[in-house]
């Protein structure tokens, strides 16, 4: 009835997109312990954090003592917005790299100052670079169906987008829905359409769970054939300039969903909850996930 895979991969984005639109300041050592017991939890690719402007996103201000600290396991992915933050995640031994972009011009220039073509310009030549140098490269395509300032994009564009990252060689296209507008079909369709355009390469959907679709457009991009979903453990994430949007769908309840459904995935719920726990204590806002509630209850 259904078409369900039998194993799913999740990448663990709460070191960075979770923690990036936190108010409250956060300690290296809090950070750290959060990505040694998702570690310990069984994920096997995390972004860990990104080399942006502090000045623009004060949160990830630590990269450097973040990459210098973290045990090594698995693929740990840095964010790099240009040149700048591409040299310091090369120079702290990064390997894995995700550079990002909007569909949307408006939001483009919100977040990294600069159009979606004048971004593209400059990325050509980076991912090539890293390429060369035998770096994985993930492109994470922001507003992808919806954008908070230009409203509803057309597929068309987004697809268009994602052609000029395969072009250049990427290894991974991460799918995002930044404001959390899409619903189960707008995901069915896109990502339909995606594994038609480009069998071969990864493909990753990157849920915010805004209004609380995100459970249901994972569902729904399982059936489009998606093996891969970033999520959030404690559902924290958001980017700050996107107004309005919240976290990113809890690796936990994605986790409960995927595990009833028999699909594997080697990572332990109740450990994710655990690495929560480590950093309940510094945010100034409760853990509403419903696997974390679950959790606490039970201790
Ligand atoms: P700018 O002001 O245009 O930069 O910002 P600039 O090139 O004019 O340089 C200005 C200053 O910033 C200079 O320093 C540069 O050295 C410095 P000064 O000479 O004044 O002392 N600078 C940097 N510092 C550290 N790291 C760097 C860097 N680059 C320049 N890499 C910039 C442009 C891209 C830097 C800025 O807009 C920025 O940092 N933006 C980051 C925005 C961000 O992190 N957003 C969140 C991540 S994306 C996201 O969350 C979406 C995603 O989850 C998918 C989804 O859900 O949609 C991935
Ligand atoms: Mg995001």
């Amino acid at each position: 009835m259904f078409s369900l895979p039998k194993n799913v991969t999740l990448i663990e984005v709460g070191p960075r997109d979770g923690l990036q639109n936190e108010k409250n300041s956060i300690p290296t050592e809090a950070k750290l312990s959060y990505i040694h017991a998702l570690q310990q939890a069984g994920v096997q690719e995390m972004e860990l954090t990104s080399f942006v402007s502090p000045n623009w996103v004060p949160q990830m201000a630590d990269a450097r003592e973040i990459m210098y600290h973290a045990k090594k396991k698995g693929r740990q992915i840095v964010l790099v917005p240009n040149e700048k933050g591409m040299q310091a995640a090369l120079n702290v031994g990064s390997d894995s790299l995700a550079v990002f972009i909007g569909v949307s011009d408006t939001f483009n220039v919100k977040n990294i100052n600069r159009s979606t073509a004048d971004s593209l310009t400059s990325l050509r030549p980076l991912i090539q670079q890293l390429k060369e140098d035998g770096c994985y490269v993930r492109a994470c395509i922001s507003t992808a169906f919806h954008c908070p300032y230009e409203g509803a994009i057309k597929p068309e564009r987004t697809l268009a987008l994602c052609h000029q990252f395969i072009d250049m060689g990427v290894d991974e296209l991460s799918i995002a829905d930044t404001d959390g507008m899409a619903n189960p079909v707008d995901c069915y369709s896109l990502f339909s359409s995606l594994k038609a355009m480009f069998p071969g390469v990864l493909l990753t959907a990157h849920f915010h769970d805004t209004r609380k679709m995100g459970i249901a457009n994972v569902f729904s991009s399982l059936q489009a054939g998606i093996d891969r979903f970033d999520t959030s453990a404690g559902g924290l994430g958001g980017c700050p300039f996107a107004p309005g949007a919240t976290g990113n769908v809890a690796t936990e309840d994605v986790l409960y969903l995927l595990h009833s459904l028999h699909i594997e995935t080697g990572i332990d719920i109740d450990g994710v909850c655990h690495a929560v726990d480590k950093l309940a204590p510094y945010l100034c806002r409760p853990i509403e996930t419903a696997m974390y509630k679950f959790y606490k209850e039970e201790q």
